[in-house]
């Protein structure tokens, strides 16, 4: 078994979008070799973009005007980054295999099946999920693999933010969890544990928080400019809700929040992540947040990352 991090040699990566193209980035600059797979090589040369991009200004931050060297070390990371678009067989040669598809429960049970199915029987299955139950993906696997299943939920942008939650099923094994504490502390991360929980620990409480925020501006008691500057201000938080809500997308934390309220073990049917007429309409109309140029602010015409 891979009782420490050492052990694991390969890791495979399974969706190259954002979040994977992050994890593969962050596995091979702390020395792991690392498959990163996706449907189409066209997929895969995105993912390889993303890490491109991110290891130049890396670099830059690290190496200045020195060239040669800022090469040699983006060279160097590129040099453990393998592709494929055949998860099985990827799965088949790693240790771990971390998934970050797209956030669909079928499609991450069939990916789970297909990938137990081929994967040595000591090989450690993780999903990225942010809102999916654990317990409901590992339903696909065997009864044998389930103590090698868990959650690794990374956050958003992977190379710069430091928290992972493991997140733990009751079958998953402690020789597992000790494995993935490690693993991502070899990464850099500052590893925290969660039970199989609606949202984790982070999303858990954020989420509720966005929601209240929505309800305050909805009864007129205040501003969205007012509840961002309140927070920032007042509380330290680097965004006030709104903004947070439009750089994680309004469609996202639609998505979240009516699963909850349908289905979320512990949270069904909690006013707190209650339907928003206000988020209702915004998701409506398709102004998503930064990634549509509009959500409670425009991004028009001043690049993502600024707002009008
Ligand atoms: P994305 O849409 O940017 O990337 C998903 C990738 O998976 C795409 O390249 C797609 O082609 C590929 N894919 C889909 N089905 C596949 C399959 N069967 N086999 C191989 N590749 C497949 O999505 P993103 O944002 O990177 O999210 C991925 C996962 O990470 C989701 O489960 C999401 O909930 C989770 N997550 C997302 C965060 C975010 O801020 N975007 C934060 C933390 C977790």
């Amino acid at each position: 078994m891979y009782a420490t991090g050492a052990d694991v040699k390969r890791i495979t990566v399974i969706g190259s979008g954002l979040m994977g193209a992050g994890i593969v980035q962050v596995a091979a600059q702390s020395g792991y070799n690392v498959t990163m797979v996706d449907l189409s090589p066209d997929s895969l040369s995105k993912g390889q973009n993303i890490i491109t991009s991110s290891l130049r200004r890396i670099a830059k931050k690290k190496f200045g005007e020195d060239a040669a060297a800022a090469k040699s070390f983006i060279d160097d990371v590129h040099s453990r980054i393998h592709t494929s678009t055949d998860s099985t067989q990827s799965a088949s040669e790693s240790q771990l295999v971390i998934e970050a598809i797209v956030e669909h429960l079928k499609a991450k049970q069939d990916l789970f099946r297909a990938l137990d199915n081929a994967s040595p029987k000591n090989t450690i299955l993780a999903s990225n999920t942010s809102s999916l139950p654990i317990e409901d993906i590992a339903k696909s696997v065997s009864e044998e693999r389930r103590s090698k299943i868990a959650g690794l939920h990374f956050f958003n942008p992977v190379p710069q933010m430091k928290l992972v939650e493991i997140i733990r099923i009751p079958e998953t094994s402690e020789e597992v969890y000790q494995t993935l504490f490690n693993v991502t502390k070899k990464m850099g991360k500052s590893p925290v544990a969660c039970k199989d929980t609606p949202g984790f620990i982070v999303n858990r409480l954020l989420v509720p928080y966005m929601m209240e925020s929505l309800r305050l501006v909805e009864r007129g008691d205040a501003t969205k400019e007012d509840v961002d500057t309140a927070m920032k201000l007042g509380a330290g938080y680097p965004m006030g809700p709104f903004e947070l809500m439009d750089y994680v997308g309004l469609d996202t934390v639609k998505f979240i929040t009516d699963g909850w309220y349908a289905n979320g073990k512990g949270i069904k049917g909690d006013k707190l992540v209650g339907p928003s007429q206000l988020l209702n309409k915004l998701v409506a109309e398709q102004s998503l947040g930064r990634k549509s140029g509009k959500g409670f602010y425009s991004y028009e015409g001043v690049g993502a990352d600024k707002k009008s």
